[in-house]
C-alpha cells in the first residue's frame, strides 16, 4: 500500500456478482475538492461503484487510489485495510442507519471514541460543534426515531463528519426527503465542498444533482457513458445522457 496524491483515481475496474459483470472497465479520476455526482438508471452499478470506493466491497480487478492510499484488486485486500480506509472515506446512506438505542450525541461519539480512540470529552465537544453547524444543537439528547427524516439524515451526515473524512460518499441521500429538506442537504454538501473535502454522490434526482455537482459521471449497465464537468448538464456530449436528463 503506497502513498499517493489526494483525490480519487479508478483504473480498469471490473466487478462481478457471481457470473454477472456489473461494472465494466471503469476508469476515471476526481480531483480533491470535487463533488462528483453519479447518475444512471436503476441497476447501472452506481451503488456498487460507491461501495468499492471505501472497500465495503472489493472489485474483481483494477486499481483504486483514494484518500492517499492505493489498492490493487488483482490481489486480495485485507479486511483491516477496509477498516482503516473507512476512517478517511465516510459514507452516508439513504436509510440513515442511525443506532436507535443511542441518542443523537451518542450516535456521533460512538465510533470516534470506541474505534478511533478519541477521548470522550473531545468527542462530545466536536459533536456539539458539528451539530451546531448543521442546526441540530437542540437535538443532541433526542432519540433518532423521534426526529424527522431530514433531521435524521443531517445526523447521519454529522456522524460521518466526526471522523474528519477526506472523502465523503453519499448513496441517494435525499431519496426519502421532501424538496425543502433536500435543499438543506444541497446547502450542506455545497458548504462541505468549500472546505476542500471530496464528495461522491449517487442520486436519481437530476435537479438535486445540478445543484451540487462540480462533475458528473453517467453510467449505464456498468459502463461509463459520460464523464465531465457540470457543463455536461447543459451540454451533454452523448445522446444517452441528454436523453436521461429529459426524465
Ligand atoms: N449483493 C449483490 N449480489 C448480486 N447482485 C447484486 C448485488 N448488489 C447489486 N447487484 C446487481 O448489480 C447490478 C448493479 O446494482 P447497483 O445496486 O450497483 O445499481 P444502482 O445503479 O445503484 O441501482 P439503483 O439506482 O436501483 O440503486 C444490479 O443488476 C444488481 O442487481
Ligand atoms: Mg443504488
Amino acid at each position: 500500500m503506497q502513498k499517493v496524491s489526494m483525490g480519487i483515481q479508478v483504473s480498469s475496474l471490473n466487478k462481478f456478482y457471481g457470473q454477472t459483470q456489473v461494472l465494466h472497465d471503469i476508469s476515471f479520476s476526481c480531483q480533491q475538492g470535487e463533488t462528483l455526482v453519479l447518475l444512471g438508471p436503476s441497476g447501472a452499478g452506481k451503488s456498487s461503484l460507491l461501495r468499492i470506493l471505501n472497500l465495503l466491497e472489493t472489485a474483481g480487478s483494477g486499481q483504486l487510489q483514494i484518500a492517499g492510499q492505493a489498492f490493487n484488486f488483482d490481489a486480495p485486500i485485507a479486511e483491516k485495510n477496509g477498516l482503516a480506509l473507512r476512517r478517511k472515506v465516510g459514507m452516508v446512506f439513504q436509510q440513515y442507519n442511525l443506532w436507535p438505542h443511542l441518542t443523537v450525541l451518542e450516535n456521533l461519539i460512538e465510533a470516534p471514541v470506541k474505534v478511533a480512540g478519541m477521548s470522550k470529552a473531545a468527542a462530545i465537544e466536536e459533536a456539539q460543534s458539528i451539530l451546531a453547524t448543521l442546526q441540530l444543537a437542540a437535538k443532541a439528547d433526542a432519540w433518532p426515531l423521534h426526529l424527522s427524516g431530514g433531521q435524521q439524515q443531517r445526523v447521519a451526515i454529522a456522524r460521518a463528519l466526526m471522523m474528519k473524512p477526506e472523502v465523503l460518499l453519499f448513496d441517494e441521500p435525499t431519496a426519502a426527503l421532501d424538496p425543502e429538506i433536500t435543499n438543506q442537504v444541497v446547502n450542506i454538501i455545497n458548504d462541505l465542498s468549500d472546505t476542500g473535502i471530496t464528495q461522491v454522490v449517487v442520486t436519481h434526482e437530476v435537479d438535486f444533482a445540478r445543484k451540487i455537482a462540480s462533475h458528473v459521471l453517467y453510467l449505464e449497465q456498468g459502463h461509463i457513458v459520460e464523464h465531465g464537468s457540470k457543463d455536461a448538464f447543459t451540454n451533454p456530449s452523448t445522446a444517452a445522457f441528454a436523453e436521461y436528463l429529459t426524465h
